[in-house]
């Protein structure tokens, strides 16, 4: 019996008896698979769980005797919610059961979106525009799930007008930069729409990130190194960076920005200059203190662009 689990904290599905061994729950009997979009919580489900996890921008090929989806309107968008269901649709497994957080109205709107149309498939990727003074007009593609879907942040944009400006006045040959949790890649292209020597190497722990950063690698004809990893870049490249960008998520008070600030310090080569942004700098002011000497604030767009240099 093969059984995948879908969705938020799928793993949570799979439950182990007092003694570790996996509850009777007839469904989970075998094979039992973990899907994650995010790196990171794949490194987790193996910790925590002890079970088999997969991280993929798509649902791994079957076939699948079982697949159970935990979703709802407020764990995720509904959009994703749609697109992964799709996906189990196409995959015809043996049974599906559907755990959904929410109302039973939000519940059997979603299951008929599906049952409506069977055999259609519904392209969730969207293209959208973005660029800065000095380059030209990015045509940017994006999928659900990953960051930003459908439209530019306004932060990430703001730090690469600044890495752009302050680049293009440099004006000195073959910079490298690193665009740390770069999404669909949004800040790492526009800058390299200016400095067109660039070199690009993009991080993200998100697998659909990841993949929409190497569409739009490939739709810009624009070289980047595209890396899937929820602790930075490998050793291999410490020290080879001129320029460090992030904008990282801020739902965990610092501590994924603090991963972002220990890699831009290990990555940086002395004299690189290291660029975060954040809507209010108050908080992440001091903790980029600690990992440089100091912090220079740039405001654009209602964000704080905060700017550092390595010794
Ligand atoms: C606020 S978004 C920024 C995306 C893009 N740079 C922009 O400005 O539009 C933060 C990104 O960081 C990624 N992320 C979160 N934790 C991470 C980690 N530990 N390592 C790498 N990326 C991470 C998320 O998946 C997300 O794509």
């Amino acid at each position: 019996m093969k059984t995948l689990l879908v969705g938020y904290k799928a793993a949570d599905l799979f439950e182990r008896g007092k003694h570790g061994r996996q509850k009777t729950a007839k469904w989970l009997d075998g094979d039992v698979t973990c899907h994650t979009l995010d790196i990171y919580h794949r490194h987790a489900i193996e910790k925590t769980h002890h079970i088999k996890a997969v991280c993929s921008a798509h649902l791994p090929d079957g076939p699948w005797d079982v697949i159970k989806f935990r979703t709802g309107p407020k764990i995720m968008s509904g959009e994703l919610s749609l697109d992964m269901l799709q996906e189990i649709h196409l995959l015809r497994p043996g049974k599906f059961e559907l755990d959904f957080i929410g109302k039973e109205r939000d519940r059997n709107d979603l299951l008929a979106k599906i049952k409506d149309d069977p055999g259609r498939v519904r392209d969730f990727k969207a293209v959208w525009p973005a660029s800065v003074p000095g380059g030209g007009k990015l045509m940017f593609t994006s999928t659900p799930g990953c960051f930003c879907h459908r439209r530019l942040d306004e932060g990430g944009l703001a730090l690469a007008e600044v890495i752009s400006r302050d680049s293009a006045q440099a004006g000195s040959a073959s910079l490298k930069l690193l665009d740390m949790g770069c999404g669909c890649g949004l800040v790492g292209f526009l800058v390299k729409s200016v400095v067109k020597d660039i070199g690009l190497v993009m991080v993200d722990s998100h697998s659909r990130a990841v993949e929409a950063a190497n569409i739009n690698a490939a739709n810009f004809k624009m070289n980047a190194e595209v890396i899937l990893a929820d602790a930075g870049t490998p050793a291999r490249m410490d020290g080879t960076f001129d320029i460090f960008a992030g904008n990282p998520p801020y739902y965990s008070d610092y501590r994924i920005a603090e991963v972002f600030l220990e890699t831009a310090v290990r990555a940086l080569k002395p004299g690189g200059v290291a660029y975060t942004v954040v809507k209010n700098e108050a908080g992440l002011k001091p903790v980029q203190e600690r990992y440089f000497p100091s912090v220079e604030v740039i405001r654009r767009r209602g964000y704080s662009v905060l700017k550092s240099v390595k010794n």
